[in-house]
């Protein structure tokens, strides 16, 4: 795919008494809600939109939106975005951070209707009604899913083969998102690497293990554990996606990965030392769908966001476990 520079027909140039305005698609999921916070906090007037899905505990989506609300001042809209009116809901935004999507490799094989719903269908929504409202620009939350196997590191123009339900959705959201960009409408897709830290949502691994070592449960370990992640830190993402808005390219896609290089035994070698205590593992077959290695080649992003991860995992990690333990002991409060 070629790099196309952009000059920009109709961006908002602010003025010291201008605030730019975004919609943030997603806004009460792990990463939305932290993107969300950011932009406010770099004088963003930020308008967030939710559906709230069942993909896991709403109960915990409601409570990050309703923090929004109350401490950032967002306004927001709840609903499902296949149904809702976006076009209204654009009006006057100049971006669209479209990260509302259904995540998650494993479910995905036994639900594949919602995720073509979320992904797809919703993408299409988003795309027509954001063109239609005058919206300078949609950067899009795509995934490292889209590229299955293939060889390490990641480059963006390396061929796709996705092998599951959800990375193939999502490589169908990020084509319609990257085919439509044009002379008058800009898109980016940005493909993340298995984000955490706290916050981090509560189907994936690492916060799975940190809550089953601190609870005293055996640690469920799908495969041997020698499959390695280029995981990417919440921060950093939300970094490299708040300047995917002024990047100087369109229709294209750009890797978002944190550079770390760590395999599962790993994980699990240091959150025996966060905990202070041995972890009792629980063996399972690898699961399908679960790729051996990712890596991304980070070129285009040092190139087109400025982008360097800043936060290596180990001390993530511990900040993610950390919230974990706090949560857990909260909870207990709560009950007790
Ligand atoms: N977390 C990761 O490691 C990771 C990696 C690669 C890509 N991504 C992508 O980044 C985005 C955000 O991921 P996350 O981990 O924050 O997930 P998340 O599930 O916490 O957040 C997604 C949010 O989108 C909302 N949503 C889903 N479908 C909707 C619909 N049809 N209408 C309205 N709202 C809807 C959900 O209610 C949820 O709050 C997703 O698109 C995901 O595919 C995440």
């Amino acid at each position: 795919m070629e790099v196309q520079a952009v000059t920009r027909p109709h961006a908002v140039e602010p003025t010291e008494y201008e605030q730019r305005r975004c919609v943030v698609t997603g806004v009460a999921g792990f990463i939305g809600s932290r993107l969300s916070k950011r932009l406010v906090r770099d004088g963003w007037t930020v308008a967030g939109i939710d559906g709230f899905t069942d993909s896991y505990d709403p109960v915990e989506k409601v409570m990050r939106a309703a923090g929004l609300v109350r401490t950032s001042g967002i306004s927001l809209i709840v609903g499902d975005l296949v149904e809702l009116d976006l076009v209204r809901a654009f009006e006057g935004a100049e971006v669209v951070f479209h990260l509302a999507g259904r995540a998650g490799v494993r479910a995905s094989f036994t639900n594949e209707d919602r995720y073509e719903h979320d992904n797809v269908l919703a993408t299409k929504r988003v795309l027509a009604a954001a063109r239609q409202a005058g919206v300078r620009r949609v950067v899009y939350a795509s995934s490292s899913s889209v590229y299955g196997n293939g060889q390490t590191p990641f480059r963006e123009d390396a061929a796709l083969a996705p092998i599951s339900p959800y990375g193939r959705t999502k490589l169908e959201s990020e084509r319609l998102c990257l085919r439509n960009a044009d002379a008058d409408f800009e898109a980016v897709a940005l493909r993340y690497f298995t984000v955490y830290g706290p916050g981090q949502r509560p189907d994936m691994g690492l916060r799975l293990f940190a809550e089953a070592a601190l609870t005293g449960q055996p640690i469920k370990l799908l495969g041997d554990g020698t499959q390695r992640r280029d995981f990417t830190y919440v921060c950093d993402v939300v970094v490299a996606t708040v300047a995917a808005a002024d990047a100087p390219a369109s229709g294209l896609a750009i890797n978002v990965g944190g550079g770390s290089d760590v395999s599962v035994l790993e994980v699990l070698d240091l959150l025996r030392a966060f905990v202070g205590t041995e972890l009792t593992i629980d063996e399972h077959p690898f699961a399908r769908g679960d790729v051996r290695v990712t890596a991304a080649d980070l070129s285009r992003a040092h190139s087109l966001l400025g982008f360097q991860a800043q936060v290596p995992f180990a001390a993530g990690f511990e900040r993610e476990v950390s919230w974990v333990r706090e949560r857990l002991d909260r909870n207990v409060a709560i009950s007790a």
